[in-house]
């Protein structure tokens, strides 16, 4: 391996500097690195192609996480994010965490789930027997809809069936498909209508709705990290991290909160890499209110060396379609990346989820979060002030 992601002091320097310390870990392409030098973001045709009723394309700071040691390789960590902060705090506690070796994390097999929803099915229970007796044939007609995933070494993996409402003959047919590297909605949704009329025909009653879950329970991540006490800065700060975890395991308030700094790590790498970041969120409450009470995702415990932290979630990220195809700036993202495949983009992902919200919890068990983001705001409101003054010197003609 040529390069690192611990970069000494790559904040303080000027953004063309470091565009060529990314540059030279030749990880870009040389066509994204031309974009990237070009100052990034989406030509204005592409999006156009993309979106309907276009008139401009909307910006988003990309930046690059650093100190990312996920299984046990080096990774530089894109983030489209305009939260200040998010990056230093990712930055931050993925140092932290590579002291003692990094992140370590696996994902299942890309599984997504259709849902088949039927009522006023005679004897739903009945109904339910009858289409696992048929399931060979429902997962064969699952495979049929989608050949070239098929090929791909995807296709339909198993199938449940849920009485929703035995007296209203409410019922759900999953069919849970591997996707391979691709996000899948619309192979789940192409499963999902063509199979519909085979399961109403095995069941009865009438046929509902026919799409994907956007809680693909089949499609889990999990990581884990270890900090020393002496990384985070003292035994009192391993304390306040777990003793944090601890609060948003009893308050929904706080795990809401708890939460979000989650999801400012995951977010801001999943709209880097192009992903449908909608889908993530959607999927992360979901999982987190799953028991019927709203949960943290991420929990830290105590240990005798410092803190340990674990991550569970589902998370449905892809390498091929979408904007992953059309984007330069995803592509450039992604060749930072370098997911072997989507179940290793989304362990680092996850990842970065994990390092914002241990950023979050030593900052909360600590200084606060205040003055950290305080620091960065000063540095914003600077920047703010140079920008307006060679605005106003545009305007008066001063400028050179
Ligand atoms: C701010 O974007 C996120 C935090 O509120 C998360 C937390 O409180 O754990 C700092």
């Amino acid at each position: 391996m040529s390069w690192t992601s611990r970069i000494a002091r790559f904040y303080e320097r000027p953004l063309a500097e470091r565009l060529r310390l990314i540059a030279e870990s030749g990880l870009l392409s040389p066509r994204s690195r031309q974009h990237l030098q070009r100052g990034g973001g989406l030509p204005v045709e592409v999006a156009d192609r993309m979106s309907e009723n276009v008139l401009a394309t909307h910006g988003l700071p990309l930046s690059v996480a650093l100190n990312f040691r996920v299984n046990g390789r080096d990774v530089l960590v894109p983030m489209a994010v305009e939260e200040p902060s998010v990056v230093a705090a990712a930055s931050h506690a993925a140092r932290l965490v590579r002291l003692s070796g990094g992140f370590w994390g696996e994902a299942s097999e890309p599984c997504m789930t259709a849902q088949i929803q039927l009522d006023a099915v005679p004897d739903p229970h009945e109904a339910a027997r009858r289409l696992h007796a048929a399931r060979t044939r429902l997962l064969h007609a699952a495979d049929e809809a989608i050949p070239s995933m098929v090929a791909r070494g995807g296709g339909a993996r198993d199938l449940e069936v849920r009485v929703l409402d035995a007296e209203q003959g409410w019922l759900v047919v999953h069919l849970y498909v591997d996707v391979r590297d691709a996000m899948g909605a619309n192979v789940v949704d192409e499963v999902a209508e063509a199979v519909g009329p085979v399961v109403r025909a095995i069941a009865g009653g009438r046929l509902g709705f026919r799409i994907l879950s956007n809680l693909p329970l089949r499609r889990m991540v999990r990581v884990h990290a270890v900090v020393s006490a002496d990384a985070l800065g003292g035994e009192e700060l391993a304390d306040g991290v777990a003793r944090g975890s601890r609060f948003a395991e009893l308050d929904p308030f706080r795990a809401v909160t708890h939460n979000k700094g989650v999801m400012n790590g995951i977010d801001a790498v999943a709209v880097a890499c192009g992903q449908d970041w909608r889908a993530i969120e959607a999927g992360a409450h979901g999982y987190a209110a799953l028991n019927g009470r709203y949960a943290p995702l991420a929990r830290w415990t105590r240990t005798p060396e410092g803190v340990r932290g674990e991550l569970e979630m589902p998370l449905a990220v892809g390498i091929v379609g979408g904007s992953t195809r059309v984007s330069p700036a995803v592509r450039a993202a992604l060749e930072l990346v370098r997911p072997a495949d989507a179940r290793e983009l989304a362990v680092v992902i996850a990842a970065a989820g994990l390092a914002t919200n241990l950023a979050a919890l030593r900052a909360l068990a600590g200084e606060g979060i205040q003055r950290g983001h305080m620091r960065l705001h000063r540095r914003r409101q600077a920047l703010e002030h140079a920008e307006s003054e060679s605005a106003g010197d545009r305007a008066t003609g001063s400028g050179s």
